[in-house]
């Protein structure tokens, strides 16, 4: 048996629970300015307890401009007065903490905002000490910028200095400059940010495009992608052989790790959007470990068929089992539409239930559990840089997913108290789509991700258990089992309109059903219904 495969008790908190992802700016405004805050936060996380998930992970909170909403940091080590103070920010691990939920932050080592001090200096001229904290380089021939690399917000990933004639590195913003991480004063003064959130008591943390730290540095053209289409997002009309996925990248992973593990039990998961075999070598070795979990965003890019899904999940199965890595899993986060608009309403639970019931860790986005969808923004209330930069590109904002969460049905939904406007649009639906009308119905799709937490919790074979997929015979029905110390448990998701008889497969006693009823052992299967049984 892999060493990977053992019970519950025995594995890491970050490898038996549930990650949930909050989106600071939209949880919950306590203080009536239209966005949300950490005292919100730390009032509703007796709401995220109820959940049974393990882990709070909070996009960034540190001083910014918000020009990309804090993934743009001006100070890595204090927080946004619109979020609180560091004051705050310890009540809220406090109180975390006493409610048995471990506490993640954003780390955003690629780049910097342009208003951090340590650009302000390097900006200052070729002589500053900080000036190889950045990226620079000298012109092409006519002036322009060095190279054809393009921004992921669209333009060119140069903008000229004046004042110098040097060109400087962004792979989003201009206001965003690239850090140098082949200088190791930077990599040391990002280590003591680590070091700074850890002893405050800070579990772990979300890398932001940790795969983006190294760039070649020859500093070569990257060739066109063939398969890019007009229409699209212009950064994927180049293939990045030399602004992704560098060798020195893992090396300077390799040294974050070495600064996590000064501490007890801390971790990390980076953002690494990659096929399989460049993802998994993320998480190094035993005896070099990188990352403790490369996110794996497949379930989000894959179309949403039985057979590509099943075959896509023996795949990564197989190659964290070969590779002796923790597997995990992703439908959401405030980068990606939401998950129920893309699947659509039908397939929602479908898509819940094979979140929490595969191997490994589910990440949830805010708002999922409820079934949250995609909000039309009227372009007048678009905010997100990647949307108004690409006017031309309607999928590009990323505001639809990051709306305010639906509490209840006072105005916003109880987001905010309604002096000021939210700062996206609170969606309709709210009326009759919200946490508290969910609490009180057995079947709401609130309490259907509770009883999917609770299986979890009551069968181990769900969390540390073998996986092996199963031949359904119907094209539509994905299956497989989970199996520990001879519990077997049968997870069968139908991908279609129509019922499926399964036969043996389908026999066992019901533990759960997406319908919400308890079907006799071996009756078919519903159309869209997600069933766990236990033989
Ligand atoms: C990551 C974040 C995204 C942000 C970008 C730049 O992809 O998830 O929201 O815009 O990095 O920091």
């Amino acid at each position: 048996m892999n060493e990977q495969i053992v019970a519950a008790g025995e594995l890491k908190w970050w490898q038996r629970g549930i990650i949930y992802q909050i989106y600071p700016r939209s949880f919950q405004d306590s203080n009536d300015d239209g966005v949300g805050d950490l005292r919100g936060i730390t009032a509703r996380l007796p709401y995220v307890a109820s959940l049974g998930v393990e882990a709070v992970w909070l996009s960034p909170i540190f001083t910014s401009p918000m020009r990309d909403f804090g993934y743009d940091v001006a100070d890595y080590c204090d927080i946004d007065p619109l979020f609180g103070t560091l004051g705050d920010f310890d009540a809220l691990v406090t109180e975390a903490h006493r409610l048995g939920l471990k506490v993640m932050l954003d780390y955003v080592p690629n780049h910097t905002s342009s208003d951090h001090a340590w650009f302000r200096d390097a900006i200052t001229g070729p002589d500053s000490d900080r000036r190889d904290w950045y990226v620079w380089r000298a012109p092409a021939p006519d002036g322009g910028p060095p190279n054809n690399w393009v921004s992921f917000f669209g333009g060119p990933a140069w903008t000229l200095d004046p004042t110098s004639g040097q060109y400087y590195l962004h792979q989003f913003l201009p206001s965003q400059p690239d850090l140098n991480w082949r200088n190791p004063a930077v990599r040391r003064a990002m280590g003591d940010v680590l070091r700074f959130w850890m002893d405050r008591g800070v579990d772990g943390f979300r890398v932001d495009v940790i795969w983006l730290l190294a760039e070649d540095d020859r500093f070569l053209d990257e060739p066109e992608n063939p398969d890019w289409t007009p229409g699209s997002v212009e950064h994927a009309r180049l293939q990045h052989v030399y602004t992704q996925d560098q060798p020195e990248t893992h090396a300077y992973i390799r040294e974050l790790r070495q600064v996590l593990d000064e501490y007890d039990d801390r971790m990390m998961v980076g953002e690494i959007y990659l096929p399989v075999e460049q993802l998994l070598p993320y998480a190094g070795t035993p005896a070099q470990p990188m990352v403790h979990l490369p996110f794996n965003f497949h379930l989000i890019l894959l179309p949403w068929h039985a057979a590509g899904v099943r075959d896509f999940a023996d795949r990564y199965d197989a190659a964290c089992v070969a590779a002796g890595s923790w597997p995990n899993w992703v439908l959401g986060n405030h980068d990606q539409h939401r998950f129920k608009s893309r699947v659509g309403a039908a397939q929602y639970r479908v898509a819940q239930t094979l979140l929490l019931t595969l191997r490994g860790t589910p990440t949830v986005y805010y708002g999922d559990e409820i079934g949250l969808q995609n909000v039309p923004i009227p372009p007048e209330r678009m905010v997100d840089p990647a949307g108004v930069q690409q006017p031309d590109v309607p999928a590009a904002s990323r505001d639809p997913e990051r709306t305010p969460m639906h509490w209840n049905t006072q105005p916003n939904a109880g987001f905010t108290a309604g002096h000021v406007e939210p700062w996206l649009p609170v969606d309709d639906a709210f009326a009759s789509l919200n946490v508290e009308q969910q609490e009180s119905d057995p079947a709401s799709d609130l309490n259907y991700f509770r009883a999917l937490t609770r299986l979890r919790r009551d069968h181990p074979a769900l969390v540390g258990g073998a996986y092996v997929s199963e031949d359904s015979g119907a094209a539509d029905v994905f299956a497989f089992r989970r199996t520990l110390d001879g519990e077997v448990v049968t997870v069968l998701l139908n991908f279609g309109s129509a019922s499926q008889t399964l036969g043996d497969l389908a026999q066992g006693r019901t533990l759960l059903s997406s319908v919400g009823d308890q079907p006799v052992a071996g009756a078919a299967l519903r159309p869209n219904e997600a069933r766990i049984v236990l033989r």
